[in-house]
């Protein structure tokens, strides 16, 4: 089966492909061919087996030099970084960004979340009660909140946000996506470059210094990332508020409960999470050696997506698995990962979404969709979201 690049309609899509087994062969662009894994008992197994791999250089087409050129997800796959790393250099990379992201470090960062969710809604309260919440509300919230602990100006925001949209993407053109990394690596480049001649009080100061005084990490290492810092940090929280607030108002009597105060805002994100994974599936992880899958073998030297859409939908795993519904509990999904790649920003993503939501709709409780053709989808089998979500406010 073909991966729809564009990801037109990624629910019946995963369907089709959980009906087909545990794992099956999908078709990425450019006639690549890799395992789909859709079935949450058999993707948590191998989120956390030894015999799977990050590193590109395990994936045989990767280095026999089989890709096409401008290969889409090429560059999603081999930014140098803790993403594409295993065992030791996994923890070395890691362990370089694991205290920004402490459960006391992210509880600090709360005021500073909840007065950025207020300003930002204070700028759309002026909106003539009718705005894209993607755009004004839950794409700058965690761009901003990230850039902060980068230590980005305010001005390069959008910019990175761009070019950091076509390196999810998996439509992209190969022209685009090679443009995109290139322009990625060499603003980020410049970003280090300042903050060597000019050093502040953020995490890109703390690796440059990791770098400068114990060689912990090479060049490519560190622009790689801060590279996996912003886009791991904004495009999938911003997926998130988006596709919760999505949920709650096709969903009024779920909304009503959260309002009355029966359900906590942190089910809300919990369910949407499952019922509406930010990442779609996730490129790529490979065979160390001949694994087992039910009935079928995934030879050493493949590759496999972790489909998380399509796990947090898996009916063998979540009764009534297509209905969103915030009662549940407890809702152990595994949209925030397994394993030892396990999400390392779970902390901040549930504070930035949790307080986004629930500023927003005591803000605005009668808050709905507007009028009109349903929100397109984003154009990435990556990223699981509506490219705009048009709303009018009472
Ligand atoms: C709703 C928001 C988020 C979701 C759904 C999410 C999801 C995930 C998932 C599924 C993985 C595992 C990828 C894999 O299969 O290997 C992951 C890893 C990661 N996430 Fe998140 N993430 C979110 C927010 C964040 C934030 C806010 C940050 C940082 C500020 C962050 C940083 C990372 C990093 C650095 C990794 C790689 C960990 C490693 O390879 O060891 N994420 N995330």
């Amino acid at each position: 089966m073909r991966l729809d690049p564009a990801g037109a309609d990624q629910h019946g899509e995963n369907r089709r492909l959980r009906e087909a087994g545990p794992a099956a062969l999908v078709e990425l662009p450019g006639g690549v061919v890799v395992w789909a894994v859709t079935h949450h008992d058999t993707l948590q197994e191998l989120l956390a087996d030894p015999r799977i791999g990050k590193n590109p250089q395990l994936w045989s087409t990767f280095r026999e030099g089989r890709l096409p050129e401008g290969w889409p997800l090429l560059n999603f796959i081999s930014v140098p970084g803790m993403i594409t790393a295993d065992g030791a250099d996994h923890r070395r990379l890691r362990g370089l960004v694991t205290q920004a992201f402490t459960p006391r470090r992210i509880a600090e960062l709360a005021p500073a979340i909840e007065a950025r969710a207020a300003r930002l809604l204070d700028a759309v309260a002026e909106l003539d009660g009718a705005f894209d919440l993607r755009r004004h509300f839950a794409y700058p919230l965690p761009m901003q909140v990230i850039g902060e602990l980068l230590g980005l100006a305010e001005e390069q925001q959008d910019a990175l946000h761009e070019l950091s949209d076509t390196l999810v993407s998996s439509s992209a053109t190969p022209a685009a996506a090679v443009a995109a990394q290139q322009d990625l690596f060499g603003l980020l480049a410049a970003v280090v470059e300042a903050k060597r001649s000019a050093p502040g009080d953020d995490l890109t100061t703390d690796l440059i210094a990791a770098r400068e005084e114990s060689d912990r990490l090479s060049e490519q290492e560190l622009v790689g990332t801060l590279l996996l810092m912003l886009v791991a940090g904004h495009e999938t929280t911003l997926n998130l508020i988006t596709n919760a607030v999505r949920a709650l108002l096709a969903h009024p009597e779920q909304l009503d409960l959260v309002l009355k105060g029966e359900v906590p805002w942190s089910a809300v994100v919990e369910e949407t999470l499952r019922y509406d994974s930010p990442v779609g599936q996730f490129p790529l992880r490979y065979a160390v050696e001949d694994v087992r899958v039910g009935e079928v073998v995934i030879r050493r030297g493949e590759a496999l997506l972790a489909s998380y859409a399509a796990v947090g939908r898996d009916s063998g795993h979540y009764p009534d698995a297509d209905r969103f519904d915030i009662t549940r509990s407890p809702v152990r999904h595994l949209s925030l990962g397994h394993g030892p790649h396990f999400c390392l920003g779970s902390g901040l993503a549930r504070l930035e979404a949790e307080t986004a939501l629930r500023q927003l709709f005591e803000r605005f409780p009668t808050l709905r969709m507007a009028e009109g053709a349903p929100p397109e989808p984003i154009g990435s089998f990556i990223s699981n979201s509506v490219r705009t979500l048009p709303v009018v406010v009472g």
